[in-house]
C-alpha cells in the first residue's frame, strides 16, 4: 500500500550497492511514495554492484561519489539540486566499510590506517556530507537527513571490532549537527538503530548467522527487515514526523530494551542440558 507521503520530494540515497542493501529497498519505497531522487556510490561498487539497475527502475540518475571526498559530495549536491530542479528535501546516508573487519583485524590488534578509514568512511562522512550541504545551504526546511547505526554504538557486540566506534560517533554527529542545522535552517538529523540484516555489509559481520537467530529470538517483534526499515526511514522523510531531530531511534523489534527471552532462555537451556 502507497500513502504518496513523499509526493513532490527531492532527495539523495546513498548506498545502494545490490537489491539486499537497505538503501535499495528504502530506494524502492521512496520511488513508490512519490520521491524524485538521485542515486550515489564509490565509483568501484558501482562497477561491482548493480546501482545502475535501480536507477533504471527508479528513473533516477547516479552520481558516483566518494563520501569521504568533499568535492565529491559538493559535485553531488550541486548536480542533485540541478538534475532535481530544487533544494533537496531528504538524505539517506546509508554507508559503512571496515577494512579491519575484511581483512580478520581482531580490535586489539587493529591496524590504525585501516582503523582511521573505518572513522572517515562510516562516520566522519557523515559530517562532511552535513557540512557540504549546510554551506551550499542544499536543503530546505523541514529537510530530514537520516542515517543507519547498529546498537553496537552503545553496546559490546563481539566482532563488531572498530566499526562501533565509527557508530557511536556517527550517532553523536547526528546530534551536535542536529542542534545546529536545525536551530539555522530547520533540517532534521538522526540516526535509525536497525536490527542486523543480510546484506553485503551485514555478511561480513563476525557470526552474522548465530547474532540474527539470538536478535530474531530476543525481540518481541522480531528482527526487524530492511523492507521494514525502508517503511519506517520513509516516514522520517515525510512531513509526519517534522519534530523529530538529534534522536537515534531503534528499528529492532524491540531487543535494545530486552534482557533476557523466553525464547533465548529455552534455546540456551538446550545447550546447558546437552553439556551435562
Ligand atoms: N546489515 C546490517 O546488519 C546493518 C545493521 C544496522 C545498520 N546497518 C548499516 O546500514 C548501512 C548500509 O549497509 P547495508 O547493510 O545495506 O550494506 P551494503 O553493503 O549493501 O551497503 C554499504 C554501502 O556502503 C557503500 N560504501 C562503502 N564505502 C563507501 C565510500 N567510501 N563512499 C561511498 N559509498 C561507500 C558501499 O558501496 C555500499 O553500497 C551501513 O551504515 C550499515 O552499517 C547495517
Amino acid at each position: 500500500m502507497t500513502y504518496n507521503l513523499l509526493k513532490g520530494k527531492k532527495g539523495i540515497i546513498f548506498g545502494a550497492l545490490n537489491e539486499k542493501s537497505i538503501a535499495w529497498r528504502i530506494a524502492l519505497k521512496a520511488h513508490d511514495e512519490g520521491a524524485n531522487f538521485t542515486l550515489t556510490n564509490l565509483p568501484s561498487s558501482i562497477r561491482l554492484g548493480e546501482t545502475e539497475n535501480l536507477c533504471k527502475i527508479t528513473n533516477s540518475s547516479l552520481i558516483p561519489a566518494d563520501t569521504t571526498n568533499i568535492n565529491d559530495l559538493e559535485n553531488l549536491l550541486n548536480n542533485s539540486m540541478e538534475i532535481l530542479g530544487g533544494k533537496i528535501d531528504f538524505i539517506l546516508h546509508s554507508v559503512a566499510m571496515s577494512y579491519n573487519v575484511r581483512k580478520n583485524r581482531d580490535y586489539d590488534d587493529v591496524d590504525y590506517d585501516f582503523f582511521t578509514k573505518t572513522i572517515d568512511i562510516s562516520a566522519l562522512s557523515f559530517h562532511k556530507l552535513l557540512q557540504s550541504a549546510k554551506k551550499l545551504d542544499a536543503i530546505n526546511e523541514w529537510g530530514s537527513v537520516v542515517a543507519l547505526s547498529y546498537i553496537a554504538s552503545k553496546r559490546t557486540l563481539h566482532g563488531y571490532n572498530d566499526m562501533a566506534d565509527a557508530k557511536a560517533l556517527l550517532e553523536s554527529i547526528a546530534r551536535s549537527f542536529g542542534y545546529i542545522y536545525g536551530k539555522e535552517k530547520k533540517v532534521r538529523v538522526n540516526t535509525v538503530s536497525q536490527s542486523p540484516t543480510k546484506t553485503t555489509a551485514g555478511s561480513g559481520v563476525k557470526g552474522i548467522q548465530g547474532l540474527l537467530d539470538f536478535t530474531e529470538r530476543m525481540s518481541p517483534l522480531g528482527n526487524a527487515s530492511a523492507d521494514e526499515c525502508a517503511d519506517f526511514c520513509i516516514t522520517l522523510f515525510s512531513d509526519l514526523t517534522r519534530k523529530i531531530t538529534m534522536q537515534n531511534i531503534y528499528h529492532d523489534g524491540g531487543f535494545s530494551s530486552m534482557g533476557m527471552s523466553l525464547k533465548a532462555m529455552t534455546q540456551y537451556n538446550k545447550c546447558l542440558d546437552e553439556e551435562e
